[in-house]
């Protein structure tokens, strides 16, 4: 039997790929950067199985190219970049990576908010300028955290996981989410509320959603101005999901204290003037960036597409129907 023929569009964690090597012929985009699109098309074309980043676009025109692959699976757990709908068409399982990156990704929010709230950044540029004065009562105040007002926006697997290590410091928690949270509720006494008493309660707002057409710019002027002035929001999920042109008049403002950010709406730019707020810590969308979380992305995206190219079910198949027709 032929090797099936597997292609990588950027280099991972090396298990994965000696998972792969095993039984598969690999080839990895040799460069470190992002194929363009035209590279792309043409690496993908005559593919069995192929892993895509989340920098990647999986749509009709990249189901053309690769016609007759077996499977696509992403370094990802969030599937924004795949047209789940049109691979499910045609019959091509698709799949991404939960649960592997969920520690990874809650810690980094936390990094990102206790780096915003005590101003840890602007400190440090401080200290390596060497225009540190001196001790002084008045010197970089920042917010508190011990016993302030938690609220995450989509209590899925990250935002219960954001939430569970607020435990140390004695928040109330509040979520608001589609579904129900049943677990967190009785670990953490979490309280499901509206979207709008969330933005006014909170103190600290985290954002755990997917990007899809209705979490598209859910934080804009409108909400940045219901949120209290002392509050702060941290954003591990997906640029978009924030009208930063927006975020930046608020932080500017002060109709909010702070952001700190992991991902971009228009990654890799940031919108003008971000980069030059203070009250802003900003992340080169970096949440699964740990040892362990790409470790597991990487074993978890060949397995899955070990069991695309054999025809059996993907371990984390986006679309499992495909398999009942
Ligand atoms: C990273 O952003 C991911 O979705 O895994
Ligand atoms: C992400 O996969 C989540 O469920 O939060």
């Amino acid at each position: 039997m032929n090797r099936p023929k597997i292609y990588i569009t950027r280099l991972i964690p090396q298990f994965g790929i000696d998972l792969l090597k095993a039984t598969c012929d690999v080839e990895i985009n040799p460069h470190d950067r992002p194929l363009t699109r035209q590279e792309l098309l043409a690496q993908i074309k005559g593919r069995d199985g192929i892993v895509t980043m989340l920098t990647d676009k999986v749509d009709a025109e990249f189901l053309d190219a690769a016609a007759g692959v077996k499977g696509v699976a992403n370094f990802a757990v969030g599937f924004d970049n795949m047209d789940v709908k049109e691979a499910t068409k045609r019959g091509v399982p698709l799949s991404n990576t939960p649960g592997v990156l969920t520690n990874a990704t809650a810690e980094m929010a936390w990094a990102l908010l206790f780096a915003v709230c005590r101003r840890v950044v602007e400190s440090d540029g401080v200290m390596r300028a060497g225009q540190w004065p001196g001790w002084a009562p008045l010197q970089f105040i920042g917010g508190d955290v011990t016993g302030k007002t938690l609220g995450i926006v989509g209590a899925g697997r990250i935002g219960a996981a954001m939430a569970r290590k607020s435990r140390g410091f004695d928040m109330p928690v509040l979520y608001c989410d589609a579904d129900q949270n049943e677990k967190l509720e009785q670990e953490l006494d979490a309280k499901k509320v509206e979207f709008e008493e969330l933005l006014a309660a909170s103190d600290f707002i985290s954002v755990h959603v997917p990007l899809l057409p209705e979490t598209r710019h859910l934080f804009g002027a409108k909400q940045f101005k219901m949120m209290k002035k002392t509050a702060y929001l941290i954003n591990t999920s997906r640029g978009p999901v924030i009208n930063e042109a927006e975020l930046v008049d608020a932080l500017k403002n002060g109709d909010i204290a702070g952001a700190g950010l992991d991902v971009y709406e228009f990654e890799p730019k940031m919108v003008d003037g971000l980069k030059d707020l203070n009250n802003v810590v900003v992340a080169p969308h970096t949440g699964s960036a740990s040892v362990s979380a790409r470790e597991g992305m990487s074993r978890l995206v060949a397995e899955n597409i070990l069991a695309m190219v054999a025809g059996t079910p993907a371990p984390t198949c986006l679309n499992p129907e495909i398999y009942k027709k």
